[in-house]
Formats: C-alpha cells, structure tokens, sequence
C-alpha cells in the first residue's frame, strides 16, 4: 500500500490558482465563487458529500476556458459562449477519477434555471450545485473590487432577485439572500479569509502518489491541449524523464514522482498568452521575458502543495541551468538534484526532436551535436546525457509512440467538442 500523503484540497487549489493565470482580472475568481456557492450550499442543508463537489466543482469550474482558441480578458469567455467552456472543462476532467463526478456539475454550471425541463442529454439531470455555481459565479463577477464591497451589497441582491425563476432557481436566490445577511460572510469574502471553511467541511483527504499521477494527467491535458503546437510536449517530457530515472536507478516511487514531475513542469505556461505560445517566428525581448516566467509559476503553486516531496523542484527547475545562466533562480549545479538535472535533458531533447506544426523535431545526429554543445557549456549534466546516448533508440521510440497516441487523443477531444461547435478551433 502506498502512503497517502498529499492533502487532496492542496491539487484543487493548485489547480484553481493555475487557473486564474488566464488573466489578472480574474486572480481568486475560482476560491470566492467557491466560497459564496458553499455558504449558500449550507443554508440549504445541502448533505456533506454534495458540499464536497460543490467546493471542488466551484474551485475548477472555469477550466475548460483556458482551453478555447482566444485568451479573453477577464471572465467574457462566460458571455461569449458560456456553454463551450462549461463543455470543454467537462470533457478534460470527465475521464479522470476523482473528478468524474463533477465533471457533470461543470458542464451546466451556465444553465438557467427556466431552461432545465428542456434539457435532453441522456436523461442527466442539472445537479443543483451546477445551479449554486451558476449563482456565486454571478455575484463574483458583480462584485468591482475597486470600491467598497458593503456598498455594494445591496446592489448586488436587487441584481440576483431580477433574475429569480428566471435564470436562478427560486430556492437558490433565498438561500443567496438568507446566508447575505451574514456580515461575517463578506468581510471573509473580502479579506481572502476563505480557506478555513473549506478545510473544516474536506478534513483532511490524502491521496497516495498513484492518485496524485492521475490527478497530474489532468493538469497534463489543461496545459498541452490548450494549442495543437504543444499539445504533446509534456507527455513526451514525463516518459523520457521516466526512462532516464530508471536507468540512473532511481526507486519505484521516485520514477512516478519524476512522471508527475513531467506532466507539470510546463504548468506556468497557462500564464502566457496563447498567441506567444504560437508564434512561429522569433519573439521579442518582452515575449521571451513573459515565456520564462512560466517556471517561475510551475515552482510556486507546486511549493503550495503539502506532501509532494521534490517534484515542485524538479519541475519548477527545470530551465536552470549548471553553469548558473539558467532561469528562473540562476542556480547553480551544486544546487541541482539529480531530478532537476534530468527534467532539463528531458526537457531540452524533447522539444528538439518533437515535431511542431510550423517545424520538423531534428534528426539524431543534430539531437546529439545540440546536446553535446550543451553539456560542453556545462549546461546540462554530461553523465545524464552519456545515458540517453546509450538508449537513444529505446528512449526516442518510446517519445514517439506516446506522443502520436497523445495527438490523436487531441484530435478526437476537439473533434467531439466541435460537432457541436463548428469553427469554434
Ligand atoms: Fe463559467
Ligand atoms: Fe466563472
Ligand atoms: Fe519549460
């Protein structure tokens, strides 16, 4: 039996807080509406399990918009087209246990309440924390936090009652309007004071490091099938590294340690514009410097997360370089484990022999003068790379095979969300 040591509410916050990166003006969207949809859960007695995936379905409710083709300021992906990002967040988290069961709450967390007789979708009923959300995803978007929250209040109610038994369920708005009164509410609101209230009705939920790989597979999917030029990059990096690791010997439980290090280390990514992801030329000074702030964001929310061990490191460090010219920290050799060593190789080769849609990956003898320049430089670790150059063919094989798997997966997810949605990639 593996030890559980990684408190399940840390990998949703971690989620929640990648995605706010979309955009500064929605950083904490995710934590408040979770925070409002669960006071409104509890004055409507709602049962514990379901406030359970009311908070979890809350905290990720937005994460099928950093998925859709343009990065929309602020929250106007909800406007635009507010059931292709409900869809596409149901579709990544759908086949991933433990979010299965919320995927259903994100997919109609937009659906009116006057529209849920008319829903046909095999006999699913909208679950009622879909229709919590919808309501604390409102009043969040209501709020300007530029003025004084307690002058708005009242404002804010008059708005919500507009629209009862209308959009929002009759219930709902008084369960809203009841949990307002409370003074205590708001000024938690407004002080970020929300997390004890979460942590008092999750416990502590641990998972093992089999169920923290799955719940990697999910930020694995948000980050690459956010654009066809990534879309299988950290997969490829997470079997490499794999393979690497084994070969340097590492234990069982570090070689999975060192996959989840791979589907994450691009994490930050979710912070650069896609149109800097995808620019095919060169980028400018002020690009590249939004480009390598990524690692920057992969190291800092994955610190956040108790029980991890060193995966934030070897994924957050994995732009550094031995010579200490790397970034974000300028760390030197001495400084780097063995698995920040290895997520860099794997990183580097990689990208290199990958194909991208406006290039084809380099051959082997390329890879290999590339690499050797590096380690020359005292880039990267030279030891590692005589490994990968033993195993070249085994390695690279493996890459490639899981890599087309990965693009048809893609291609299969798009198109299933496009049969509905023509034209909308
Ligand atoms: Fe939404
Ligand atoms: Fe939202
Ligand atoms: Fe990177």
């Amino acid at each position: 039996m593996e030890e559980k040591t990684v408190p399940q509410i840390d990998l949703v916050l971690a989620l929640s807080e990648s995605l706010d990166l979309i955009s500064p003006a929605i950083v904490g969207h995710h934590i408040r509406v979770a925070f409002i949809a669960l006071n409104i859960g509890l004055m409507m007695n709602m049962k514990k399990q379901e406030l359970k995936d009311l908070i979890y379905g809350s905290l990720i409710h937005d994460v099928g918009a950093l998925s859709l083709k343009d990065r929309l300021d602020g929250l106007e992906f909800d406007l635009k087209d507010p059931y292709l990002h409900s869809l596409v967040g149901c579709n990544l988290i759908r086949t991933h246990k433990p979010f299965t069961k919320i995927s259903d709450i994100i997919k109609y967390h937009h659906f009116s309440w006057n529209n849920i007789d008319k829903i046909e979708d095999n006999g699913i009923k909208v679950p009622l924390s879909s229709q919590v959300i919808h309501l604390a995803d409102r009043v969040d978007v209501l709020i300007d936090w530029k003025g004084n929250l307690y002058n708005q209040i009242d404002y804010i109610i008059k708005q919500i009652k507009i629209e009862k038994g209308k959009r929002f369920g009759p219930d709902i708005v008084d369960a809203f309007i009841e949990s307002s009164t409370s003074k205590i509410i708001w000024q938690d609101l407004s002080s970020n004071n929300t997390l004890s209230l979460f942590n008092n009705l999750l416990g502590e939920e641990l998972l093992d490091i089999d169920e923290l790989l799955n719940i990697s597979r999910i930020f694995e999917r948000i980050i690459d099938f956010r654009s066809r030029f990534t879309a299988t990059h950290s997969s490829g990096v997470a079997h490499v590294a794999c393979k690497l690791a084994k070969y340097l010997r590492m234990s069982q439980r570090e070689i999975k340690m060192m996959r989840i290090a791979g589907n994450l280390h691009d994490l930050g990514k979710l912070a650069v514009p896609k149109e800097i992801l995808e620019k095919p030329g060169a980028l400018t000074k002020k690009e590249y410097e939004i480009v390598k702030k990524h690692v920057y964001y992969t190291y800092s929310i994955l610190k956040k997360i108790r029980g991890i061990g060193e995966i934030y490191e070897w994924a957050g460090l994995h732009h550094e370089r031995l010579n200490g010219e790397g970034y974000p920290f300028n760390k030197e050799g001495v400084e780097l484990s063995l698995g920040s060593r290895i997520m860099a190789v794997a990183d580097i080769f990689t990208a290199i022999s990958e194909d991208r849609p406006y290039r084809r990956g380099m051959k082997k003898e390329q890879v290999l003068l590339t690499l050797d320049d590096m380690a020359k430089r005292n880039e990267i670790d030279g030891d590692i790379l005589s490994i990968l150059k033993s195993n070249y063919c085994e390695i690279n094989e493996g890459r490639i095979s899981i890599q087309k798997e990965i693009v048809s997966e893609f291609r299969k997810f798009w198109n299933e969300i496009n049969l509905n949605h023509p034209g909308v990639i």
